[in-house]
């Protein structure tokens, strides 16, 4: 008899396991996304909030997955950009529950409880839902010419510049920037004067630029850089760096621009000469 119990009981378990288990599979871990929508073809409406639910169950697990899941699903009018879906191309740069990071590697929150909140890029102009306008930015990176500058060229592809193991490794978290101006996007700074403020990402591809050995044009891109607006808006209050979803340190790298500018600091001579190979 009691093992007659038994029996019936472990029946009772399994079944409430498998139910678990069935209904899960059914589609209901559903998780709230509130995302910012705001249509230019259509000025007089305000941008809103919309809500939409993700079945997790059949969902990738990054937030840009949700976002093509409800694009490819349920809304085809929801705008945003991605490329890459690896971290690489920085266009899936947006605004994700509080803070600027790339979509495509930030986990979504398995609190079903919790919706996720998706902005666009904070203080840019919105082009379309999580679109922002980046002409403003790319002319900025355009105007601190961010390519090697010689006094005499050689013709194009006819010999090597030489650099030093020492001197490369001044490069190292600089040349990973990805461009995705999360950081820019970050900086109170950038929001009130980011026409005449340079901003993290722009500044910190300029030192790129000026502590690379085999660039000789130095002093040219640090008195382009001497005003009171293109470095000397940044206020050192550091959101850049903790917002970069490169692990990387603008903020350094405009205090370094400091350092040269007010000649605290001058840039090394190169470990090996540059031209060695050339005649
Ligand atoms: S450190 Fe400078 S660039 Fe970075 S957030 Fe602060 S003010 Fe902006
Ligand atoms: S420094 Fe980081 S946050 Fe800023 S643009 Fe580069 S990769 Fe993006
Ligand atoms: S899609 Fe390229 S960085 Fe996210």
């Amino acid at each position: 008899m009691a093992s007659e119990m038994l029996t019936k009981s472990c029946w009772a378990t399994l079944g409430n396991i498998r139910r678990i288990h069935t209904t899960a599979a059914s589609g209901q871990r559903l998780k709230k996304f509130l995302v910012y929508r705001w249509n230019p073809d259509k000025p007089e409406e305000k941008p809103s909030m919309k809500e939409y639910e993700v079945d997790l169950d059949t969902s990738g697990p990054m937030v840009l997955d949700a976002l093509i899941k409800i694009k490819n699903e349920m809304d085809p009018t929801l705008t945003f950009r991605r490329s890459c879906r690896e971290g690489i191309c920085g266009s899936c740069a947006m605004n994700i529950q509080g803070t600027n990071t790339l979509a495509c590697i930030s986990n979504i929150d398995k609190n079903l409880n919790k919706p996720m909140k998706i902005y666009p890029l904070p203080h840019m102009y919105v082009v379309k839902d999580l679109v922002p306008d980046m002409n403003n930015f790319y002319n900025q990176y355009k105007s601190i010419q961010p390519w090697l500058q010689r006094k005499d060229e050689p013709e194009s592809g006819t010999a090597q510049y030489l650099q030093s193991i020492d001197d490369r490794k001044k490069l190292d978290g600089l040349y990973e920037c990805i461009l995705c101006a999360c950081c820019s996007t970050s900086c109170p700074s950038y929001w009130w004067n980011g026409d005449k403020y340079l901003g993290p990402a722009v500044l910190m591809q300029a030192y790129r630029w000026i502590i690379d050995s085999r660039d000789e044009s130095t002093a040219a891109r640090l008195d382009s850089l001497r005003d009171p607006f293109s470095v000397y808006r940044c206020h050192t209050i550091m959101n850049c760096t903790r917002t970069c979803p490169k692990g990387l340190n603008p903020g350094k790298a405009i205090s370094e621009i400091k350092k040269l500018l007010s000649g605290i600091v001058k840039k090394d001579k190169p470990g090996l000469d540059t031209a060695a190979l050339h005649n």
